[in-house]
């Protein structure tokens, strides 16, 4: 369907709150199983949990699969989280609590080993600090999912609006609108993502058997290949301070979306930031220019015309049903620009032999994209 037909239509379906409307169909090659769990992780420092001590938090693992989704659909959030980021960004009640798919299909067989692929990398995806939470990404998390990729998505409770834990639980955290986070607790939270980002690749050989990952138990798969990282706003500085700790032979590539950078230090891996000119702009954002400047590993840094800073999680689609603070860019162009840019970067870093990162859009502007300019780039 024609991009501005589909998102006509999508708008029309959203404009009546209460009346269900389904998120986007997915375009990679599998369909898409998701599934939770805890990793333990002791914290005796936490600023956000009771008595300052956490014992894990939740990973929300995309994964391929060759079931497929029945027809009937559901929510696509929970409902606690929908009625949270309704009242903060200004939608209308219930307009994203009726939003459903049928395409999420929670603990669906994993491939078998024949039909796999490979390699079928494994990518580590950080939220947005004190919100929104993972499942507020699952538009973008599921594509790269279709398109043969393992997303664990990682929630820090207490710190996220809300969290439905995988015994069903519920978690209340941070308030959706709050803004008391000062210097002093960003640099407490980014390190404390960072320490779960590691902790996270620690745990995931041993995860990912017991769960029966169809190549978790291959020539060494999973100990011997390393995962990509990527995340949004604090999630993205994250997820380059979890690859300043870690060799490139446990993190390969790290992508920010509209993230700043706190470690500043030389990566020597690719490492790129596709955001909102204000952020990734070197005329406007010295923190992440100075971390470009000291990059010798391939680094570029898009902006994006007519977005701003939650265009770059799922609410480019939800602005096509209300709210407030969003850009111009029109939704669905947006999500797709996003996905090709993150498949796009995670397939020549991961995926392609000798490590592309050549003739792509990557390389140069490039006239299908015209709203997206290379602000820095190292070569
Ligand atoms: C928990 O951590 C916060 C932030 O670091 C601190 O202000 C608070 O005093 C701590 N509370 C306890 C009970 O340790
Ligand atoms: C929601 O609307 C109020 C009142 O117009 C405004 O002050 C606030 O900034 C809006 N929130 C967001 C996230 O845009
Ligand atoms: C559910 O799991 C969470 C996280 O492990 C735990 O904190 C909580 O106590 C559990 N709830 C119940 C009712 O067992
Ligand atoms: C992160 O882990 C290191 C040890 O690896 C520890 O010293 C530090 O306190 C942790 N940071 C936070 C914020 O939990
Ligand atoms: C910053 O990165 C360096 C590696 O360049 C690492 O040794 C250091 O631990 C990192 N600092 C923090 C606070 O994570
Ligand atoms: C990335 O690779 C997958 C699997 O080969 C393919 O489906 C997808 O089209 C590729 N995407 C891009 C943007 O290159």
């Amino acid at each position: 369907m024609h991009r501005n037909l589909a998102s006509l239509l999508v708008v029309l379906a959203a404009s009546f709150p209460g009346q269900a409307s389904e998120i986007p169909p997915l375009t990679g090659s599998y369909n898409v199983g998701a599934s939770k769990h805890v990793i333990d992780f002791y914290n005796p420092k936490d600023p956000f949990a009771p008595h300052n001590i956490s014992t894990g938090f939740m990973a929300t693992l995309f994964y391929p699969t060759l079931q497929r989704p029945c027809s009937s659909c559901r929510p696509y959030l929970q409902p606690e989280t929908a009625g949270l980021m309704e009242k903060a960004w200004n939608f209308t009640q219930g307009t994203l609590a009726a939003m459903t798919t049928a395409h999420v299909q929670w603990d669906a067989p994993w491939l078998p080993l024949k039909e796999t692929r490979l390699p079928m990398p494994t990518l580590v995806f950080g939220p947005g600090g004190g919100g929104p939470p993972v499942e507020c990404y699952t538009m973008i998390l599921t594509e790269l999912a279709s398109r043969g990729y393992i997303v664990a998505g990682l929630d820090h409770p207490f710190e996220q609006p809300f969290i439905r834990w995988p015994n069903g639980t519920g978690q209340y955290g941070l308030p959706a609108d709050y803004d008391g986070i000062d210097e002093r607790l960003y640099g407490i939270m980014h390190d404390m993502r960072v320490n779960e980002t590691l902790r996270f690749v620690e745990a995931w050989p041993e995860l990912a058997r017991s769960l029966g990952v169809p190549h978790a138990n291959h020539a060494g798969f999973l100990e011997s290949t390393a995962v990509g990282v990527f995340g949004h706003s604090l999630g993205g500085a994250a997820a380059i301070g979890a690859a300043a700790r870690a060799s490139h032979q446990v993190i390969a590539s790290a992508l920010s979306l509209d993230g700043g950078v706190l470690n500043k230090t030389d990566l020597a891996r690719p490492v790129m930031n596709l955001g909102q000119q204000a952020t990734v702009d070197p005329s406007f954002n010295p923190e992440w220019t100075e971390f470009a400047r000291l990059q010798t590993g391939w680094m570029r840094a898009f902006s994006v015309e007519g977005t701003e800073h939650h265009d770059f999680d799922d609410g480019a689609f939800w602005k096509l049903s209300g709210g407030t603070s969003f850009g111009a860019i029109d939704g669905m162009r947006q999500l797709e620009l996003m996905n090709t840019y993150l498949a796009t970067f995670f397939n020549e870093t991961m995926v392609r032999e000798g490590g592309g990162l050549k003739d792509s859009i990557l390389e140069e502007e490039t006239p299908e994209w015209p709203e997206v300019h290379i602000v820095q780039r190292n070569r």
